[in-house]
């Protein structure tokens, strides 16, 4: 029966180091905390979203999911958009999709793996919205481009949502990004999918589609 004892060991080294390497740097975070970002990216474990970026605690607030799906009905993912923005006050919010993602990779092939389905089923709207475009690409590009187009789809549903809406209404200072994270070489893309207000937003995902459909695969 495993008991973790590795893990508490390698978390007392990470904390010496921490407090070694930055002295009170703990106790700093202890009265509140003021990330610049938000992060929504998939639950993977190869895209952990402070590493990738090289942020320390209190710097980026995370929500993670299967396939970085940001749904108009989840309360979680909701419930944590505006945590961030209203009480936090972030300034900026990124969707990271990344290549090599098995969610995505099922909803394109339409496979069967059971509850998950359900939830993936999302990603199969952005893929039927998308088929013409994902259709007449070479085979081997089409789950790269899927994950791309739904990184960019997510943006636009944080960008709808009531907590984005109501905040730019309030002249609220809080831009949207769209990325794309390589498993291959560990480095982010942006999508320019950048939406600072309410204007123009449907214009923005248009142009970003667009560029996706362009790039050479
Ligand atoms: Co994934």
């Amino acid at each position: 029966m495993s008991d973790l004892n590795d893990l508490f060991a390698r978390n007392r080294n990470w904390a010496a180091e921490m407090e070694r390497s930055r002295p009170g740097f703990f106790t700093s975070l202890l009265s509140q905390q003021k990330p610049r970002y938000m992060w929504i990216g998939c639950s993977d474990s190869r895209v952990p979203a402070n590493e990738i970026i090289g942020l320390a605690p209190g710097e980026i607030f995370v929500h993670r999911n299967v396939a970085n799906v940001v749904v108009h009905s989840d309360l979680n993912a909701l419930s944590t958009i505006q945590f961030a923005v209203e009480r936090l006050q972030v300034k900026d919010v990124m969707v990271v999709g990344h290549y090599g993602c098995s969610g995505v990779q099922a909803a394109l092939e339409g496979a069967r793996i059971g509850l998950a389905d359900n939830w993936l089923r999302h990603i199969q709207d952005v893929r039927d919205h998308h088929r013409a475009m994902i259709e007449t690409a070479p085979e081997h590009a089409r789950a790269n481009i899927l994950c791309e187009l739904n990184a960019v789809e997510q943006v636009l549903n944080v960008a709808q949502s009531t907590v984005l809406q109501d905040a730019w209404s309030r002249g609220q200072d809080v831009t949207l990004h769209g990325c794309v994270y390589g498993l291959h070489d560990g480095l982010l893309q942006n999508l320019h999918m950048r939406i600072t207000g309410n204007d123009g937003i449907e214009s923005i995902y248009r142009e970003a589609v667009a560029a996706i459909g362009r790039t050479p695969r």
